[in-house]
């Protein structure tokens, strides 16, 4: 059904999607590697497609820029439009030395400093993990093309433009790069696998619709909080591809 972010019809969307969080990378997208895309949301200009890459129809949607943000449209596109895999396609900062710009980060986790999980009445911490099928793959495609590409865990911050730089601490746990959005998104893709929406939270019997819905992100590394660099807008461009290429592997196996 359509919602109030999303006019798109049950049906137009596929069951795979890739999430940039710039709605133009979206339209850019699916101009350069989609046959017949055709344009199913434009609400907020939070445009999505959905097209054929070698003959698999695949989708791709902005999502914008936060957890809020990839937590809405995600939520609808899964409970409103039977959407399976989700593959977020960002840019990350490097918080690590031996994550470079220009490489590929795969999220195998994600930690956070959001209040996202809040909402589940977790007695602890919960740990946001990405899908082992779409990882997998992910990691085969970057070392089939010879990408550079690290897997590890990330921080997804709710906050850009820090007093103090936070992310040192969570360096010092192993995460390997910062965004904003893929906690919300791993929570919101586990919480429709196994628990669907109006199941009895307390009972211990699976009862689900959503079972196969699965996540991922992956990101081109567009900056280093370590070392002070950054990418111009040429060398991202280029550097995406890298990127979108494994995603468009991984979207055209499912
Ligand atoms: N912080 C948060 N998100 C980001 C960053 C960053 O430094 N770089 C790219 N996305």
């Amino acid at each position: 059904m359509p919602t109030p972010h999303n006019t798109a019809n049950p049906g137009d969307i596929a069951e795979t999607i890739l999430l940039p969080g710039d709605p133009l990378r979206a339209q850019k997208l699916a101009q350069t590697y989609f046959e017949d895309p055709v344009q199913f949301n434009s609400v907020r200009n939070m445009h999505g497609y959905t097209g054929l890459y070698k003959g698999k129809r695949i989708s791709v949607m902005g999502t914008g820029m936060g957890m809020p943000s990839i937590g809405i449209y995600t939520y609808e596109l899964i409970h409103e439009y039977g959407v399976k895999n989700l593959i977020r396609i960002g840019s990350c900062g490097a918080i690590n030395r031996q994550v470079r710009i220009g490489d590929i980060l795969i999220a195998q986790g994600a930690c956070t400093d959001s209040n996202y999980a809040y909402q589940y009445d977790l007695h602890g911490t919960f740990s946001a993990i990405a899908s082992y099928d779409l990882l997998r793959r992910a990691v085969l495609s970057a070392d089939e093309h010879g990408f550079p590409y690290a897997v590890g865990n990330i921080l997804s911050t709710d906050i850009f433009y820090k007093e103090k730089p936070l992310w040192k601490d969570w360096a010092k746990m192993g995460c390997l790069g910062v965004e904003m959005e893929t906690y919300a998104l791993y929570c919101n893709a586990v919480r429709a696998a196994y628990a669907a929406e109006g199941s009895d939270p307390d009972t211990e019997i699976p009862v689900n619709p959503h079972a196969d819905v699965k996540a991922l992100g992956i990101f081109t590394v567009s900056d280093s909080l370590v070392t002070g660099e950054a990418t111009t807008p040429e060398e991202r461009q280029n550097k995406f591809t890298d990127m979108m290429e494994v995603a468009l592997d991984v979207a055209s196996q499912l």
